[in-house]
C-alpha cells in the first residue's frame, strides 16, 4: 500500500496533538508501523496505521484480543486506538527487532537464543491457546525480540475458536499448514503449531523450510519432504476432498531428518520441529510440547 502526502498529512493531524513520528519500523499487508513518542510522557511507541474498510473489517479483532491479553507479558499492549476516516491508528508498546529481521542480519542465531525463543515461543501459544485463541499468522515478521524476550504480536487475523467453520485462507503461504492449503474450513489450534514448527525450522536453516510459489507448489514442497500421503490422510486433511478416480501418489516416507542432517543445532531440538511439523493435523499441544527432553534438560542446565 503507497501512502499518498495527503493521507500521511491525515494521519498526523490525527495523533500530532499526542505523539511525534520518528521514523518508519515495519511494513504490514494493509499499513504501516512507525515508531513514535508520546508527548506527554515521552514513551517510545510504535503507531500502526492502516487501511479500515469494511473489508477487512471481519479480520480484524487485534484491538480486542490485545485487550484480552493485556495481562501477559508475551503480547503487546495497546495503549491507544482510534478510526478516523478510512483509517485505524493502534498504539503499541514498542518492541524490538522482528525474528525475520533478525534472521537476516544474523544469518544463524547463537543456540542460547535459539533455546530462549523456543521455550517462550511454546509459551505464549500455549497462553493463547488456552484462552481459546488462534493466532493464525505466526511467522518470523510477527515474533519481536528485545533483550532476549520474545513478543508474539500482530493479532490482526487472529480468531477466537468456536468450532465453526472460518476461512481456511488464511496465514501466509510458507506457514500454512496443509489443511487449510486443501481448504479444510474446520482447522483448529494446531495450524498455529504447524506455522511455529515451521519459524524453529527457519531459524537452523536461515531460510523458510517450504517456499511454494502458490497453494498447490506449496502442498507440493510439503509432501515433498513429508511424504506424498495415502487417501485416509488425505481425507483426515480435509474430508470434503473428492478423491475418487483420482491417481495418489503413495510415497509416504518422511524426509524431514534430511534436511537438518547437517545442521547444528540445540540436543533434541529436533524432536520438537518433528513434531509440530506432521501431515497429521491432531499435533502435539504446546504444553505437551514443553514436556519434551529439550525443554526439560534446558531448565537442568539453567538456561532458562
Ligand atoms: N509494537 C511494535 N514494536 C516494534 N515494531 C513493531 C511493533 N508492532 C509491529 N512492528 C513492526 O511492524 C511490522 C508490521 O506490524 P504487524 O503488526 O505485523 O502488522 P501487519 O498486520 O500489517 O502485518 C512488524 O513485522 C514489525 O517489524
Ligand atoms: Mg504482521
Amino acid at each position: 500500500m503507497e501512502l499518498l502526502n495527503n493521507e500521511i498529512e491525515c494521519m498526523n493531524t490525527v495523533i500530532a496533538n499526542r505523539y511525534k513520528i520518528i521514523e518508519k519500523k515495519g511494513q504490514g499487508s494493509i499499513g504501516y508501523v512507525y515508531k513514535g513518542l508520546n508527548l506527554f510522557n515521552e514513551e517510545l511507541v510504535a503507531i500502526k496505521f492502516e487501511l479500515y474498510d469494511t473489508k477487512f473489517k471481519l479480520l480484524k479483532h487485534e484491538t480486542k484480543i490485545c485487550k484480552y491479553l493485556e495481562n501477559f507479558s508475551m503480547f503487546p499492549s495497546i495503549k491507544w486506538s482510534g478510526i478516523f476516516s478510512k483509517y485505524r491508528y493502534t498504539v503499541f508498546e514498542l518492541l524490538g527487532i522482528s525474528l525475520e529481521d533478525l534472521l537476516k542480519r544474523e544469518q544463524k542465531l547463537q543456540l542460547d537464543l535459539v533455546y530462549i525463543i523456543a521455550n517462550q515461543a511454546i509459551d505464549s501459544i500455549q497462553c493463547i491457546h488456552e484462552q481459546n485463541i488462534i493466532h493464525r499468522d505466526i511467522k518470523p515478521d510477527n515474533i519481536l525480540i528485545n533483550y532476549n524476550k520474545i513478543c508474539l504480536a500482530d493479532f490482526g487475523t487472529s480468531k477466537i475458536f468456536n468450532g465453526q467453520k472460518s476461512t481456511s485462507y488464511i496465514s501466509t503461504r510458507y506457514y500454512r499448514a496443509p489443511e487449510c492449503i486443501l481448504e479444510n474450513e474446520f482447522y483448529d489450534m494446531s495450524i498455529d503449531i504447524w506455522a511455529m514448527g515451521c519459524v524453529f525450522a527457519e531459524i537452523l536453516l536461515g531460510k523458510p523450510l517450504f517456499i511454494g510459489t502458490n497453494n498447490s507448489d506449496q502442498l507440493y514442497k510439503i509432501f515433498k519432504i513429508l511424504g506424498f500421503p495415502n487417501k485416509e490422510i488425505l481425507k483426515t486433511l480435509n474430508p470434503d476432498l473428492d478423491l475418487n478416480n483420482k491417481s495418489i501418489i503413495n510415497e509416504t516416507s518422511n524426509k524431514l531428518h534430511e534436511i537438518f542432517k547437517d545442521i547444528i543445532m540445540p540436543n533434541h531440538f529436533y524432536t520438537v520441529i518433528s513434531s509440530m511439523i506432521t501431515l497429521n493435523r491432531y499435533r502435539e499441544k504446546p504444553e505437551n510440547i514443553l514436556k519434551k527432553t529439550f525443554f526439560h534438560d534446558l531448565k537442568i542446565e539453567n538456561i532458562l
